[in-house]
């Protein structure tokens, strides 16, 4: 089955075909317009979709070497995401279904980037813990089958991500902040401030940043001498503490051997050593940095495995801005 994948979530621009679980191409657009604007803009992001989705639907056809009549299904993203971007992904994925007259399925973005990891691991089975944290979410999931999720913990408040972009944003770094500050935190001593670690109660698995945000703020109103760099460690360390402890505790209280980790904060390079010092008698898996951050592979991987047992979207579904897993 050959199916293309569409993701227009939140600013990235993607496409891809899956054939057979395997990935034939992928392609991201970033909108580097945001930038400027510290932050995503939604009509703008919505009209920059618009924009390049046909350029880059038919580049990925192009980079597959399949011509279009031959796709038999499209996975577009419903939700969560911003209402308007998504609209721009669905409404283009029915307009070709309906032309081409071939099935279409909503998939939910936190769904796909928790199977971007079949795509990073091809051992990977069922049941598996995964850690997902990206702008939005941060969650830790008990993985049990397709469809098949517990959730074991999420946060109160701010995600992993909305805490590195808004923690950004105070040290006066771009956006997305994640990969600033750990880019500028590389250099610095991580041991040099102690910011808090809430919530570590032991077995608790829920999470709160809004406060370490407000720590860091309160940190630098208050101090003279400001190493940005020692700051940026310090805090990327608080927010690695927190996820990679509480993602072993999900480990012991479940007895699961196995635990990808998702979504864009995964990224960092900080986070995957943490996890490997931490959980080195357990079986990680990281998805390649490509497969972390927002992309349509996933949304085309898992779109064929739904569409393979006959599952699809009436061609009215509407966009699910607050699309909830379970
Ligand atoms: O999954 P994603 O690409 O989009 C959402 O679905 O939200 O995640 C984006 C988030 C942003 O908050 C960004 O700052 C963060 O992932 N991120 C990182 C890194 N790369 C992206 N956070 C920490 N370190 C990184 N290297
Ligand atoms: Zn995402």
């Amino acid at each position: 089955m050959i199916v293309l994948g569409i993701e227009t979530s939140c600013d990235e621009t993607a496409s891809s075909i899956c054939k057979d679980g395997i990935i034939l191409s992928s392609l991201v657009g970033l909108q580097s317009i945001h930038k400027k604007f510290g932050g995503v803009v939604p009509e703008i992001a919505s009209r920059e979709h618009d924009k390049i989705l046909n350029k880059i639907v038919s580049q990925t056809l192009v980079d597959a070497k399949i011509p279009i009549g031959s796709i038999n299904g499209i996975a577009v993203t419903q939700g969560p995401g911003l209402a308007g971007t998504l609209l721009s992904g669905i409404s283009f994925a029915k307009g070709l279904s309906i032309g081409l007259n071939i099935p279409i399925i909503g998939i939910n973005h936190l769904e796909a980037h928790i199977f971007a990891n079949f795509l990073a691991d091809e051992n990977l089975d069922f049941p598996f813990i995964c850690l997902l944290v990206s702008g939005g979410h941060t969650q830790i999931w008990l993985v049990k089958n397709l469809g098949d999720y517990k959730l074991l913990g999420e946060t109160r408040d701010d995600a992993a991500g909305e805490a590195f972009d808004k923690g950004a944003r105070i040290l006066g770094l771009e956006y997305p902040g994640g990969p600033e500050i750990e880019k500028i935190a590389f250099n610095g001593d991580k041991f040099s401030i102690n910011f808090p670690r809430p919530l570590m109660r032991k077995n608790n698995l829920e999470f709160s940043f809004s406060g370490l945000k407000t720590s860091l703020l309160y940190y630098m109103n208050k101090e003279k001498k400001l190493d940005i760099s020692d700051i940026a460690a310090s805090y990327q360390l608080a927010i690695i503490d927190v996820l990679t402890t509480k993602l072993k505790w999900a480990m012991d209280k479940t007895n699961c051997n196995t635990c990808v980790i998702a979504g864009g904060v995964a990224a960092n390079k900080e986070l995957r050593n943490n996890i490997d010092k931490l959980l080195f008698n357990k079986n990680v898996i990281f998805p390649d940095i490509s497969l972390c951050t927002d992309n349509a592979a996933m949304v085309a991987y898992l779109g064929e495995l739904y569409l393979k047992k006959n599952i699809e979207s009436p061609i009215d579904f509407k966009v699910f801005p607050n699309m909830k897993m379970v």
